[in-house]
Parts: structure tokens; sequence; C-alpha cells
């Protein structure tokens, strides 16, 4: 276990926030944290588990603790004619657990290529993109809970995954650190492309549809759209996109039928965000040392690199306040606010 003291977070939030922690800790195995039980309280202690910091923004110093798990072991763990099971370690680095499924043969996670964070953080968050969400694949999540001071597994059914969302962010907040998540991949997997840019890629390309083209094709489209945060910093899509039900719906469709959506379930549709605050004309918007970014409106940038979580945090209440007087739909983070 690693310990530093009032260490700057700057290189550690995709945003590329300046601001300081009271304490780092970076956890390198197993049983560092029964010693990080001697070392925190935490039933009083202030303290965040961070990723890559590529989902938070910080608009102040950090008076506590920030722990970083990093552990990033991968393993296959079963094999047979019907699925595959690869545990991985919650430190391990998202898109290298993708580019290690396709070299070994399993497919199923190529449309999450390229999404930043960590396997601990697919968790937490259910991330998803291109007609895919990770909890068609989790399998288990093993973690320490820093209560009760001992490792819990859970299954996939116990973690109560939704639309960007978990157990790990309601009840279980601030309680578990993930230590590892199962994923179990069936080897007849269906490969998917219905989603419009994907769609759009392989007519247009007339390439062979496989989990590796795939892989290419998503990255290729969301580096066309999304910014690089090692250029310009950013957290991905800083708002979720809102549900609403069919009375709604239908009122938002018959003023603006041009508007952008999918059914999720019955009586239930999901708009698209960006494309609500684009059609607000707020793309591209500057404030102060933030802006909206001009190629996809649900990300937030830091633009000039100087900018402060506080700037970026009333960019994004002028954004919700215009949506929300255009649509009457309220905006929620989806991004994390410290
Ligand atoms: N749109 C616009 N203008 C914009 C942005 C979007 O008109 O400025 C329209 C698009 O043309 C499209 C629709 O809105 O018709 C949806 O846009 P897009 O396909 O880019 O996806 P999204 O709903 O904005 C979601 C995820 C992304 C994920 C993409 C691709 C959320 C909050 N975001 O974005 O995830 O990469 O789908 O699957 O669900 C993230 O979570 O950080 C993230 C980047």
């Amino acid at each position: 276990m690693k310990i530093f003291k009032n260490f700057s977070l700057q290189e550690h939030n995709t945003f590329g926030i300046q601001v300081i922690t009271d304490y780092y800790i970076q956890i390198e195995d197993r049983g560092d944290l029964n010693l990080l039980t001697e070392q925190i309280d935490f039933s009083n202690d202030k303290y965040f588990i961070l990723g890559v910091g590529s989902n938070i923004l910080f608009t102040n110093n950090f008076n506590g603790y920030i722990i970083q798990n990093r552990c990033s072991e991968i393993k296959v763990t079963e094999q047979n004619n019907v699925y595959s099971i690869i545990r991985a370690d919650a430190g391990c680095i998202w898109d290298n657990f993708v580019e290690f499924c396709l070299n070994t043969g399993v497919y199923g996670a190529e449309n999450l290529s390229g999404i930043p964070g960590t396997v601990g953080a697919s968790a937490v968050q259910n991330i998803g993109a291109y007609g895919r969400e990770v909890s068609e694949f989790i399998y288990k999540v093993e973690f320490f809970d820093l209560i009760e001071k001992q490792f819990k597994t859970i299954s996939a059914n116990d973690c109560k995954f939704t639309y960007r969302n978990s157990i790990f962010k309601n009840e279980l907040k601030d309680r578990a650190l993930i230590t590892s998540v199962t994923y179990r991949f069936p080897k007849k997997n269906e490969l998917k492309i219905n989603y419009a840019d994907l769609e759009i890629y392989f007519s247009t390309n007339k390439i062979e549809i496989n989990p590796i083209s795939i892989r290419n094709a998503v990255l290729l489209v969301r580096n066309s759209k999304l910014p690089d945060y090692k250029i310009t910093g950013n957290a991905g899509s800083f708002f979720k996109n809102p549900i609403v039900d069919s009375i709604k719906f239908k009122h938002l469709l018959s003023i603006f039928p041009d508007l952008k959506y999918f059914p999720v379930e019955e009586n239930k549709y999901k708009i698209a965000a960006g494309w609500m605050i684009d059609k607000c004309g707020l793309k591209g918007f500057v404030y102060e040392n933030a802006a909206v970014h001009e190629k996809q409106a649900l990300v937030l940038i830091n633009k000039t690199g100087k900018a402060t979580g506080r700037e970026i945090l009333e960019l994004s209440e002028i954004v919700k306040a215009k949506v929300f007087n255009t649509f009457e739909v309220t905006l929620e983070s989806e991004v994390i606010i410290l």
C-alpha cells in the first residue's frame, strides 16, 4: 500500500481539474485492504474510491482519503462449449480487458471498446455504448465491505443493474470496494451493429462484420465524436439520457417531430440528451474556461485546460436550465460531482 499526503489529483481525473486531496492511497494487493481498515475509520472519515477518474468532477479540494485500487490481473477461469468465464481485478483498465477478451477469442465486449475507466467502474456504472451494456455479461462481483471488514461476493442479479446504475451507487455506496468482476460471455455471441453509427459505418465501408471489425468501428466512431481527454479534459457524457413516460413522450414528439429517442421498455422512452442540448443551440457554447463539445453536445469539456470544477458545474447548470425551459425535462448528471 502506498500513501501520499497533499496529493494533486490533476493527473487522476480526465477533466484535468487541479485539486488536492489530503491523502491518496494506492492498493497494490488484497492484503492491503486489511491495512486500510486500520488506517481509515470508514464510519467517520471522508473517503472516495477512484478508478481512473473518468467519470468524476472535482469541484473542491478533497479533505479526506482518495483510494485507488491498482490490482489488475485478468484470468480465464472456465471455458466450455457454451460460455467463457473471465475474472478481472477491479483496477484493470477497461479497454485492456476488452482487448484481452478479443485476443483470447472471447466475444461480446467489442461494442464497449474504448470506454475510459476501470473494470471496477464498469460494474458501478453499468457502462454501455453502441447497443450493449456491460450488465449483459457480468456474472458476479467481489467486493471488500469496508464497514464489516470482509470480502463478499454478489451475483449479477443482486447488483440491481439499470441504465448507468447499480447497487454500488445506492445501497452499497461508500461501503463496497470492488476487488474483482467476473464476466460470463456466451460462446454463441450475437454480433450487434444495430446502432445508427455502426450501421452507417458498415454499410459505407463494406467491411466483413466480426468482433474485431466491430471494435475498430467503435473506436473510429468514438474518436470522431468524443474528445480525447489527454488533449481536452472531459468525462464523456456529462448527463444521462432522460427516460420519460409515454404521455410526456407523445407531447414532446408533437412539438419536436425530429426528436431523437429510443423505446426502452413498455411506455418508457429514452430521449437523446445530446440532441436536446444541441437543439437549444448550445453546441460549442463557451462558459469561462469550459465549453459544450462542438461534435457531441452531451460532453462538457475543459476547453482551455484551466477550467475549475466550479466552472464546469456552472456550465452544466446553464445547460440544464436551458433544456428544462425548452423541453420541460430535467437532466441528471451522469458524472459524479464531488
Ligand atoms: N445528437 C445530436 N446532437 C448532439 C449529440 C447527439 O443530434 O450534439 C443525436 C445523435 O445524432 C443521435 C442521438 O442524439 O441521433 C444520440 O447520440 P449518440 O449516438 O452520440 O449517443 P448518446 O445518447 O449521446 C450514449 C452514451 C455514450 C455512448 C453513446 C454510444 C449516455 C449518457 N451516453 O450517448 O456514452 O458512447 O451513447 O452508444 O448514455 C458516456 O456514458 O460517457 C458515453 C460517452
